[in-house]
């Protein structure tokens, strides 16, 4: 708790240094006693009071004084701290500085000259009193907005969460409804037409279905991995692990989707081991995407290249094409959620716009770092960087 101090003013000698000794024995404790023995005196003591963290619960002060007078003290000092309760003492009636007290500074009490102590005692004891009420008021009503504040940021987090859900499942909805459509299509079509079908018609209505139904599962293993990591729940296990064999696994995974493309895939490394910290589940799932990409928007005979390299600190594997890329603008909004840009599928693919999102999310979760170059038409270089063993 701040100290608390109790500010008396009077320019008699003997009436000021009485009233410290009788609140001294008092109230010691807990307050500062501060004497002054004018108001010019009074305001210095005061603004040091408050520039050492010291709260003036209360002045005591005499209303006569050479100088500037007790009701004219507490005007001022009630403007800089409406808190700081006031006590007058009086001579001889003064009226009007009680009115003046009373309209201008708030006056909590009157004592009149000469005092008794106990009642000196019981009315500053209750001056005291109110001033920590009112404190604690002060202290809990700003908590309380505070409280409030706070609950409201929350509630638009909400509305923004809300907002970005439905739009999820509206977009998600929408792709899922495109390839169903498709399928219902074909089921008329064979069930209208299935005695003048060929065998061959029927193959081809089968891979439609197929492609169809790739789609979709395509777009709910994206759906279902991106609520994964928005709910937190990707499992990470980093460890040290040579990066190579995953990427020589995934490039062979691609060679046969390369090729109906012409497309050359190359993985280019040293001989040697590329020991990186991550996990290896993720990190095959990132490059996947990386690779897929760079086949899916490369048009047929371009070449794509995936690296590894090694620095002092880091393993990198670098995935380059030469397709159409992207300008700079459409760069910031590789990463996001649903964002399908300029670049189509040359090979009739199917586009989420989830692929990326999901990559960067991983890649954050690796503590790894990703980056791209690309200038548009001139190819896409995609980079990410693990630190090592
Ligand atoms: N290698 C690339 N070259 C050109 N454009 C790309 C490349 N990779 C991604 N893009 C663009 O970024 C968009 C988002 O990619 P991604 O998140 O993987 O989703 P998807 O591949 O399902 O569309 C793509 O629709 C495409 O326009
Ligand atoms: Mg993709």
């Amino acid at each position: 708790m701040k100290q608390m101090a109790i500010l008396c003013v009077d320019d008699e000698p003997t009436i000021l240094y009485s009233l410290k000794e009788q609140l001294q024995d008092q109230f010691a404790q807990q307050y500062l006693i501060e004497t002054a023995e004018n108001a010019e005196e009074a305001f210095e003591v005061f603004e040091e009071l408050q520039a050492d963290h010291c709260d003036v619960a209360l002045v005591i002060s005499d209303c006569i004084m050479p100088g500037i007078s007790g009701d004219e003290l507490f005007k001022q000092i009630h403007q800089v701290a409406p808190n700081t309760l006031n006590i007058l003492l009086t001579g001889q009636s003064s009226a009007q500085a009680l009115v003046n007290a009373v309209n201008h500074a708030g006056l909590y009490r009157y004592v009149a000259k000469p005092w008794q102590k106990e009642d000196l005692i019981l009315t500053v004891a209750g001056a005291l009193e109110a001033y920590l009420k009112d404190k604690q008021l002060e202290e809990q009503n700003y908590l309380l907005q505070q409280q409030a504040i706070e609950l409201r940021e929350k509630n638009l987090r909400l509305l923004s969460l809300d907002q970005e859900k439905n739009d999820f499942l509206g977009i998600a909805a929408h792709d899922l409804k495109n390839p169903l459509a498709g399928i219902l299509g074909i089921a008329e079509l064979i069930q209208e037409d299935i005695a003048e079908l060929s065998k061959k018609e029927l193959l081809e209505y089968a891979a439609k279905i197929e492609r169809a139904s790739k789609q979709m599962f395509n777009l709910i293993t994206n759906l279902l991995d991106v609520n994964k990591i928005e709910s937190g729940n990707v499992k990470l296990s980093l460890q040290a692990i040579d990066l190579l064999p995953i990427v020589q696994q995934l490039v062979a995974e691609y060679h046969a989707r390369a090729q109906a493309k012409q497309i050359d895939l190359k993985l280019i490394y040293d001989e040697k081991s590329y020991i990186a910290i991550l996990d290896p589940s993720l990190v095959y799932q990132v490059l996947d995407n990386l690779i897929s990409n760079a086949i899916k928007y490369s048009p047929l005979g371009k070449s794509v290249k995936v690296r590894l390299y090694q620095t002092e600190q880091h393993v990198s594997c670098e995935v380059q094409d030469e397709g159409v890329g992207f300008t700079s603008a459409e760069q910031q909004k590789l990463f996001h959620k649903f964002s399908r840009l300029s670049a189509k599928p040359t090979g009739g693919e199917h586009s989420t716009g989830l692929g990326l999102f999901i990559v960067k999310k991983l890649v954050d979760a690796m503590s790894a770092n990703i980056c791209c170059e690309s200038d548009a038409g001139r190819g896409t270089k995609f980079i990410v960087t693990f630190p090592i063993a």
